[in-house]
């Protein structure tokens, strides 16, 4: 028999949401009538400028991708309002990033901080580096991070804090004098987790000329529409970039990833588009959904909603796979630690989408 590691063995699986193919077999739907809420993606699809970079570049894909990316991470760095040298590009989206972390930062038996509930790849990522998970509190009643929660915890052996804003999946924001004291209180370098800032129109870029032990962590899968091509980017002063470019692998962007993010970040008129969307479909859904008696829904700033659905009857579970059946994909958060059964979150829709998970979601909850 081969050996495998003890921690592979050990291994608790990530329960990712799931995909319009997967749901269109099970359930005998065609896939245009299903609406995919369970992932945050966005609901105008790509840029059509991305969609035609790629075409272009596809007749090159039997050469190997570029290694620097140094257009890319200019174009970044001017979106980012930081400088090229303090740009690092994940091929495997911001959970590629995730993974640089593992690989730069941890020794086996290193602590890493995550205030729970919160998205679940940090720690997902970091058991394979034998790293331990030490948990905070996010306050899920006041969506707010619980800070003293988190300084209550710092030891020697912390070497990462993730500090996920706006959270996933409640939706909330961490006060920046918040995340000031965090990165006052300690050493380790502190991830300010930002996949969703463009939704919050906030964001803490501005901190990184004071705190040399902050990272800011971005993808390209939310509002710049491109989940599909998997990138993300990370942010920080050059010393730490340049450590973990050590660690990341040479060719992990594809060539059509590169050409369609290049492509997305100087749609600007997109950007703006889409930003604008999903805050008018969030407050839409919210305002309507706060009209349900059997749901309490909380506030967000990001492209997503959190529900507790327990007055219905319903666990999670339930409420999810009858929605399933309209063809509705929904993410049952039983998944994620620090929440119980009986939570759902949707990401925001067109407004037509919306329209349509809003009636079905009423009668289900009502009946
Ligand atoms: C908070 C947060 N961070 C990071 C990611 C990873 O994004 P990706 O790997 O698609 O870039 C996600 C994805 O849903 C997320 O919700």
């Amino acid at each position: 028999m081969v050996k495998v590691r003890k921690i592979i063995n050990e291994l608790d699986p990530y329960v990712p949401g799931r995909s319009i193919n997967e749901i269109a077999a099970e359930y005998n739907l065609k896939r245009e009538d299903i609406i995919k809420l369970g992932s945050n993606e966005n609901p105008l699809g790509p840029s059509p400028k991305a969609m035609a970079a790629v075409e272009a570049e596809i007749s090159k894909i039997s050469q190997y991708p570029e290694s620097g990316l140094g257009d890319l991470k200019e174009e970044i760095a001017r979106y980012s309002r930081v400088s090229p040298e303090q740009v690092l590009i994940g091929g495997d989206g911001a959970d590629e990033i995730i993974e640089m972390l593992g690989k730069t930062f941890i020794d086996p038996g290193c602590e890493f901080i995550v205030a729970l509930p919160s998205y679940m790849y940090y720690e997902y990522t970091l058991q394979n580096y034998e790293a331990v998970p030490v948990y905070a509190r996010w306050d899920v009643e006041e969506n707010k991070l619980d800070v003293q929660s988190v300084l209550d915890v710092i030891s020697e052996k912390t070497r990462l804090i993730f500090l996920c804003t706006p959270n996933n999946p409640t939706g909330g924001l961490i006060d920046k004098k918040d995340i000031k004291t965090i990165l006052e209180a300690t050493d380790a370098l502190v991830v300010v987790d930002e996949a969703y800032f463009e939704f919050s129109l906030i964001d803490n870029v501005d901190l990184l000329d004071d705190y040399s032990n902050l990272f800011i962590m971005r993808t390209f899968s939310k509002v710049l529409g491109l989940a599909g091509m998997r990138i993300g980017y990370g942010l920080s002063n050059s010393e730490i970039i340049e450590y973990m470019h050590r660690a990341k692998p040479v060719f992990s962007l594809t060539k059509l990833s590169h050409a369609a993010a290049l492509a997305t970040l100087k749609d600007t008129d997109y950007i703006k588009q889409s930003t604008e969307l999903s805050i008018a479909s969030r407050e839409f859904l919210y305002e309507e959904i706060s009209k349900i008696d059997n749901i309490r829904i909380f506030p967000s700033k990001s492209n997503y909603l959190l529900m507790d659905i327990r007055k219905s009857g319903m666990k999670a579970a339930e409420l999810s796979k009858k929605l399933l059946k309209y063809g509705i994909i929904v993410r049952d958060c039983t998944s994620f630690k620090g929440l119980d059964e009986y939570w759902i979150r949707a990401s925001v829709g067109t407004l037509e989408q919306d329209a349509k998970f809003l009636k079905i979601l009423k009668e289900l909850v009502s009946s």
